[in-house]
């Protein structure tokens, strides 16, 4: 089947079985690596991207559910080069990452909670974020989150 879906702002189509993950569309045909295969399940959210806004687990969606849409993975969340998203520029200043396997799932997944709460609690965040680190650098994305949000309020945004 050919899937026609914009990915980054680029429009791009592909010859693919309509039942492929969305996953491999993303690391095999498009070549972006940063979204990653953890689970395959669903559960760990290594592999999360936005389609059409909407926080996905893409090894859990099929390439056909893509056709037709807006796919944003980490390499465009920053919306542009010599850029940063609150998010992005708030990992660095926490000094985030560990091993570094799960981050870009857990970043795309703490953009779009900001994008519909610009001022989480930890509550909010610790029932909305069920990604999964087997480093155990959730207190440090914890905190992290919470200063994107103020990074986000203050205008140090995309
Ligand atoms: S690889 Fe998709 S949720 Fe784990
Ligand atoms: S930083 Fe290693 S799995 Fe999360």
């Amino acid at each position: 089947m050919k899937i026609n879906l914009t990915i980054n702002g680029v429009d791009s189509t592909f010859e693919a079985d309509p039942d492929m993950p969305l996953l491999w569309l993303i690391r095999d045909e498009a070549k972006l690596k940063g979204t990653k295969f953890g689970c395959g399940m669903a559960l760990c959210g290594a592999c999360s991207a936005h389609v059409d806004g909407e926080l996905v687990r893409t090894c859990s969606y099929s390439a056909q559910m893509a056709h037709g849409k807006k796919i944003t993975t980490i390499e465009g969340l920053s919306g542009g080069a010599n850029r940063l998203h609150p998010i992005q520029q708030a990992w660095l200043d926490v000094g985030v990452p560990q091993c570094g396997y799960c981050q870009s799932g857990f970043m795309m997944a703490a953009a779009h909670l900001l994008e519909e709460n610009s001022n989480p609690t930890e509550d909010d965040l610790k029932n909305s974020i069920t990604n999964i680190c087997r480093c155990g650098t959730h207190p440090r994305i914890l905190k992290a989150i919470l200063l994107a949000a103020k990074l986000q309020s203050n205008g140090t945004s995309k």
